[in-house]
């Protein structure tokens, strides 16, 4: 099978190593040169993800018969509708479907209207009036979010980011000012307390196959501390949850999905491909703080490293809108993935710096590597803005799978940090106690 992949992320990475492990012959379009997918791909053309016209091009001349677009831009640019215009079945979202992460008041809307469970309070707004309004209905616990995609930086926080109520006018003036979200819309919307957590699924238009949770972490340095980023890193548990979440949890946000899956269709927006989940588990059970339409990254390295089935065969079977009769299976393995960062990630990267990866190494510390957003120039290694490498521990425990993942990232070096917290014990045991206090359970 001839598959087109876009995007030159880890977690496109992750895509395209799991497509080549099902024997697939994999065609990648990315805009920066990333060595591992590069290396595992049989052609790659180095282009703007979201100019349609040139993938498209670029897939027909590989022969492509399956596509899967990893990052979200290219999907609000129609790239789905025009590869299958095209004839070639992709096993990521149409844009239509794909607004259930590039329209937040859409996806609030879209459960409001159809009763799905796991709703919050929300109020639309396009001036200060709209917001005041916002405020008299819902109180200043609120979070604000322009409604367009801003690349998960975008939403402030009553209480973190914005303490007082002209805090929030503040915020809601730069939103329009600045077109944040590349519109002047915003939503206002109840603030959660809880734990968060991921759950990505296999979705067919009907069926959603769910995979193991993992848990990113936002925050750029240690502690949960500092600003908002694509995600630091991520771990998941051998049984599929979470030191901090109940099956009950996992079985009702899988409900949830199946829910808003369904509300898409009766819109007439099928949604086919990966869906991802971002729920807070509060005392009343799982809340949506938002979907995407693609796999997470860091959480895709989590769940495709330990996938044990024919990715390439799930993936046609989103396409064909059909997942009945697939065998989707997990390795009962704990997973830990650690991001190493350039320096200044989350404020301002030190980019075009270059960094050393012993990949030797880190394969004999039994670590699995993936390349994230680097160029590759003459045999060596450069930061760009965003996040550098993932890498990733397996084990039969958390423990064993953090410290393979740590043995891992010594073994790169540069101008870049890592929040070496992620997946160790204080870390889980402190966020075991908060959900308990928020449950009411003595800790
Ligand atoms: P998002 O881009 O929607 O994933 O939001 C980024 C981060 O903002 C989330 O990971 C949460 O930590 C926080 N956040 C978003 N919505 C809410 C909410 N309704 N209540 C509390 N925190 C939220
Ligand atoms: N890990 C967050 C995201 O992929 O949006």
């Amino acid at each position: 099978m001839r598959v087109l992949a876009v995007g030159g992320g880890a977690r496109e990475h992750a895509i395209v190593r799991a497509l080549a492990r099902s024997g697939a012959d994999v065609f990648v379009c990315m805009k920066n040169s990333n060595p591992g997918i590069a290396r595992l791909a049989k052609g790659i053309a180095l282009v703007d993800e979201t100019d349609v016209q040139k993938v498209v091009e670029f897939a027909k001349a590989k022969g492509a018969g399956l596509a899967v677009v990893g990052p979200e831009a290219p999907l609000e640019a129609g790239l789905a509708d025009a590869l299958e215009a095209a004839g070639i079945p992709t096993a990521s979202p149409r844009k239509g479907a794909a607004r259930i992460e590039t329209s937040k008041s859409f996806m609030r809307n879209l459960m409001r209207k159809h009763g799905v469970k796991g709703s919050v309070k929300f109020v639309e707004a396009d001036t200060i009036d709209d917001v005041k309004r916002a405020l008299d209905e819902l109180g200043t616990e609120i979070v604000v979010k322009p409604v367009g995609l801003t690349g998960g930086k975008g939403v402030k926080v009553f209480g973190e980011h914005m303490m007082t109520r002209e805090d929030i006018f503040a915020y809601a003036e730069e939103i329009i000012s600045k077109r944040i979200g590349g519109g002047t819309s915003m939503v206002v919307e109840e603030k959660l307390v809880g734990e968060e957590f991921t759950l990505q699924a296999f979705c067919d238009g009907s069926r959603v196959v769910p995979m193991p949770a993992v848990q990113d972490h936002k925050r750029a340095y240690e502690g949960d501390k500092g600003p908002n980023t694509g995600g630091m890193g991520s771990y998941s548990q051998s049984d599929g949850l979470l030191p901090f979440l109940e099956r009950k949890d996992y079985d009702d946000a899988v409900s949830i999905m199946s829910d808003t899956v369904r509300a898409l269709r009766m819109e007439g927006a099928e949604y086919r491909g990966p869906l991802y989940g971002q729920f807070m588990i509060t005392k009343q059970g799982p809340k949506v703080i938002e979907f995407n339409a693609r796999f997470g990254d860091p959480e895709a390295m989590n769940v495709l490293s330990l996938l044990k089935s024919d990715f390439a065969a799930i993936c046609d079977g989103m396409a064909e809108g059909d997942l009945s009769g697939l065998d989707v299976e997990f390795d009962g393995k704990a997973s830990v993935c650690k991001y190493v960062v350039p320096q200044g990630y989350g404020s301002k990267s030190l980019s075009g710096e270059e960094i050393k990866v012993d990949e030797k190494a880190i394969e004999a510390a039994g670590a699995v590597l993936y390349y994230a957003n680097v160029n590759e120039k003459d045999g060596r290694i450069f930061t760009t803005t965003s996040r550098s490498v993932g890498v990733v521990g397996i084990a039969e425990d958390l423990e064993e799978a953090e410290r393979i993942s740590e043995e891992g990232i010594r073994h790169v070096s540069g101008k870049v940090f890592v929040r070496h917290d992620i997946g160790k014990k204080a870390m889980l045991d402190a966020k075991v106690a908060r959900m308990n206090k928020i449950r009411g359970l003595s800790p």
